[in-house]
């Protein structure tokens, strides 16, 4: 592990830079008990960005026999958030325990979905000093919506007082939506939420209060897709690196899958035709269980909220218009297929 000091109040500290993989040295290998099996990690990571549909990308992952992901951790609402945050600093042990030992190296699939990889700037070169030759997939749509889906609050109850925008836009919240808890926000501790539009948020200038304009950045940024699957690539080769249409995987997961499962190269083929079902009430594709039963995602995914509205989605086209041109070219560059949300907004720029 490579080493960081420090001098801190004249006492040394210790971070970690870099965790290898130990099992790439024999001397580490060597000394290893035999409860450290060297196969306890992932194969693949789904590294998000957050609001593309990563969660129903991770049940119909794990409805394959041969894919397991990690067991949970309850910390960090299930998922590992390893290779992003302050976990990494537990060390190589502390994110092996996560995995099952595989009961065939060669057929079984580990993997782990953190959403918040996507866009951190230290995940990719982490990843890639552990896990080199883990596969790396990436759901992108439209940024805009993504932005939007991040903002939006669950209908759940209304909180008394009701929080209420601040107005100084002249866009208010909608009243509906005012009253109710940001739910996705909440759980992030981020209270700051609930006195903002979308609006002020996406829209907030430099002159902006900081808890604003950190909200915007948390919104905004994980959108700028270029940008960040680039830092991928500098570490990971194109051939390793799967770019998900996640508009499709919401209207056409079975064909999806199929890809991925021809990128994983996971066996036996497993046929998601017959084992999701669109389950007309959530209004979203879900897995068909025994006797017609359906098991789709929670309350917090798939929502029903209002449309954005146009000023805010004009706002946004043109904010993300340069990104949006960068990613094409990108993807122009690695062979892939650009998704039908990207061709309509580069249509919207000419
Ligand atoms: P909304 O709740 O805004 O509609 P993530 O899991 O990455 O947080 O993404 C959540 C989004 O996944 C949801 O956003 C929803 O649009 C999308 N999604 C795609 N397929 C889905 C499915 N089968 N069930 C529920 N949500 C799905």
């Amino acid at each position: 592990t490579e080493l960081d000091r420090s001098i801190q109040g004249g006492e040394l500290f210790f971070t970690v830079v870099l965790n290898p993989n130990p099992c790439d040295d024999k001397r580490h290998r060597d000394i290893w008990s035999k409860e450290k099996a060297c196969d306890r990690l992932p194969k693949f990571l789904v590294v998000g960005p957050q609001k593309t549909g990563t969660t129903a990308l991770y049940l119909f992952l794990v409805m394959h026999p041969s894919i397991i992901s990690n067991l949970p951790n309850p910390r960090t609402f299930e998922e590992m958030q390893f290779f992003n945050g302050n976990n990494y600093h537990k060390g190589v042990d502390w994110y092996m325990e996560y995995f099952s030992v595989p009961s065939n190296v060669t057929t079984d699939f580990l993997f782990e979905k953190s959403a918040n990889y996507f866009h951190s700037e230290e995940a990719p070169k982490r990843a890639a000093a552990l896990v080199p030759k883990a596969k790396i997939i990436t759901i992108l749509i439209d940024p805009s919506d993504r932005a939007y889906s991040w903002y939006q609050i669950l209908p759940l109850k209304c909180l008394s007082p009701c929080p209420v925008s601040t107005g100084v836009t002249g866009h208010s919240t909608p009243a509906r939506l005012t009253g109710m808890i940001l739910k996705h926000q909440r759980a992030h501790q981020d209270s700051v939420a609930l006195k903002f539009s979308f609006y002020e948020v996406i829209t907030a200038g430099h002159q902006a209060p900081s808890d604003l304009r950190s909200l915007q950045k948390k919104c905004l940024v994980p959108g700028w897709y270029a940008v960040h699957i680039e830092r991928w690539l500098q570490h990971f080769p194109p051939s390793q690196v799967l770019i998900v249409d996640g508009q499709q995987l919401r209207t056409d997961p079975a064909n999806v899958m199929d890809e991925v499962q021809r990128f994983l190269g996971v066996s036996p083929h497993y046929n998601y035709s017959e084992a999701l079902t669109f389950d007309s009430h959530k209004g979203f594709w879900c897995q068909l269980l025994e006797e017609g039963k359906t098991k789709c995602l929670g309350k917090s995914k798939g929502r029903k909220y209002p449309a954005m509205d146009s000023e805010c989605r004009t706002f946004l086209s043109i904010y993300y218009r340069d990104h949006n041109v960068e990613l094409s070219k990108l993807l122009h560059r690695l062979g892939q297929p650009l998704p039908s949300w990207l061709r309509q907004e580069l249509q919207n720029i000419r």
